[in-house]
């Protein structure tokens, strides 16, 4: 049987007091609607339908970052008029074939596990609709499930329970799957006589189980938690939390030390190597890799980076789209701006910022300089306070320094320059391209020194 996915996007979101669409809030720096999506296509669904409508624009514009093989599945559907979630998959079901099973995956709950999603597919059988429920002890806010002896009776929403049905532990996580022959004839019976006064999706299955109450199945999710929907900042905080537990877990779970698991955020992909060790509070953005016994150290910033075997970055070092290879120390306070690549052993140390810099086997940069669009060779000595001045106002220069180079302290590489093979670059020496040198010469520019004996420094008047 044919699986297709309907998607509900279109709310506002009122409760995240916020102008950004509540399925675009974003819960490990991904929109939560874009983990429905990725979990539905875990599914191997013939077609996911997202129903937008508040700022559907934006929502579209998030929908056109996703790759290619994803959008190819889905087909956006406007609802123009928020009336209720049941008007929202009653505007998709144009687009569902009369044989196919529909599942509803809601876009504000997205950390739904693929697994349970598969088992409840496969218990729908031959019934007309299976719903997911979990039992909480916080059912507040929640549809609350009524039954029946085994039977669901009906979903009763919050804001129309009595004060019976407030006390009834069973809630509805949203997540219902059904034939979209069911759908199709049960969605042009909903009204909209409730105290919010929309069309319901909760009341198609009271609708079914009037008629035929073994048609309706309800399957009870192991957890709820994992099913907690979105509707306001401090559950979005909450998912988010639960999202990095598990992050976290999964790491440990691979043999990953971290010094705390409740202090570290991964907003991406980390793979890590053996014996790898992470301080507490680091962040890891994008797809960053970490090799064999790699120290991270508390505080440090890491985006879409791969670090090689035995390389140690001490404390708050910030680094993006960069490659470090094996046994290189950086930081602490080290500054990685996109484009580097740093060879075997590198140090760069404290207030280092290195930009499109190639920085060769052994290459050490201790303290407090400037590497942008530079080539730097092997066995090289930074000084203190280098700086390679790439930039002219308007356009970028390279720097390109041989090997076994010695640089002193405070000295200006002013591209485009290149220095030779094991030159010697005193402090203080300014080299632009106008200096001849040939490999290992000592190049040297400093002003005459003047000296006036007994100087009289001025005085401010008393
Ligand atoms: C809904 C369920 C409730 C369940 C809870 C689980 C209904 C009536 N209630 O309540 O039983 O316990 O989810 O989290 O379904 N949406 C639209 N168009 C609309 C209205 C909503 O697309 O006209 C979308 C929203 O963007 C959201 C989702 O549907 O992604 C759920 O809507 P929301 O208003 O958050 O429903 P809840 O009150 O949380
Ligand atoms: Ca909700």
């Amino acid at each position: 049987m044919a699986l297709e996915i309907i998607i509900l996007a279109a709310g506002k979101g009122k409760r995240m007091h916020s102008a950004l669409p509540k399925v675009l809030h974003k819960v490990a720096n991904k929109p939560m609607l874009q983990h429905v999506i990725e979990t539905a296509n875990a599914l191997s669904p013939k077609s996911i339908n997202v129903v937008v409508g508040h700022m559907g624009q934006m929502v579209e514009q998030m929908l056109d970052t996703l790759p290619e093989d994803l959008k190819k599945l889905i087909k956006v559907v406007y609802q123009n008029e928020q009336l209720g979630t049941g008007h929202a998959v009653n505007c998709a079901m144009p687009n569902i074939d009369e044989q196919s099973d529909v599942l509803v995956l809601y876009g504000d709950t997205p950390l739904t596990p693929v697994d349970l999603l598969k088992d409840l597919v496969n218990q729908l059988g031959q019934k007309a609709l299976c719903v997911l429920s979990a039992i909480t002890d916080k059912p507040t806010g929640y549809g609350r499930i009524v039954r029946n002896g085994d039977f669901l009776k009906a979903i009763v929403e919050e804001k129309d329970a009595s004060a019976e049905e407030k006390k009834i532990t069973e809630i509805n996580t949203g997540i219902v799957v059904g034939k979209a022959s069911f759908f199709k004839k049960y969605l042009q019976k909903l009204t909209n006589n409730n105290a919010q006064g929309e069309y319901y999706l909760t009341d198609l299955a009271g609708l079914i189980a009037k008629d035929s109450p073994k048609d309706v199945g309800i399957t009870i999710a192991p957890d709820f938690e994992i099913l907690s929907g979105v509707n306001s900042k401090v559950q979005l905080a909450f998912v988010e939390r639960l999202f990095q537990k598990r992050a976290a877990n999964q790491l440990l779970e691979q043999g990953v030390t971290l010094a705390d698991p409740n202090r570290i955020d991964i907003r991406g992909n980390l793979t890590c190597g053996e014996d790898v060790f992470i301080d507490i509070n680091c962040i890891f953005e994008g797809d960053v890799t970490l090799g064999n016994n790699v120290v991270i150290s508390a505080g440090c910033v890491i985006k879409n980076c791969s670090i090689g075997d035995g390389s140690v970055i001490s404390p708050y070092t910030i680094m993006e789209d960069s490659q470090i290879k094996q046994r290189a120390t950086i930081g602490p306070f080290a500054r990685l701006r996109p484009g580097n690549v740093l060879e075997d052993e590198v140090h760069v140390g404290n207030f280092v910022e290195c930009k499109k810099a190639h920085l060769g086997v052994g290459t050490k940069a201790g303290h407090l300089s400037y590497l942008g669009d530079a080539t730097i060779g092997k066995d090289v000595n930074i000084g203190a306070g280098t700086i390679t001045c790439n930039y002219d106002g308007a356009n970028k220069f390279k720097t390109v320094i041989g090997d076994d180079v010695f640089i002193g302290s405070d000295s200006q590489l002013v591209a485009p320059v290149t220095v030779n093979n094991g030159v010697t670059i005193a402090a203080g020496t300014t080299v632009t391209k106008h200096i001849k040198m040939s490999d290992g010469a000592l190049v040297l520019t400093r002003s005459k020194e003047v000296i006036k004996e007994n100087y009289q420094r001025p005085h401010k008047k008393k």
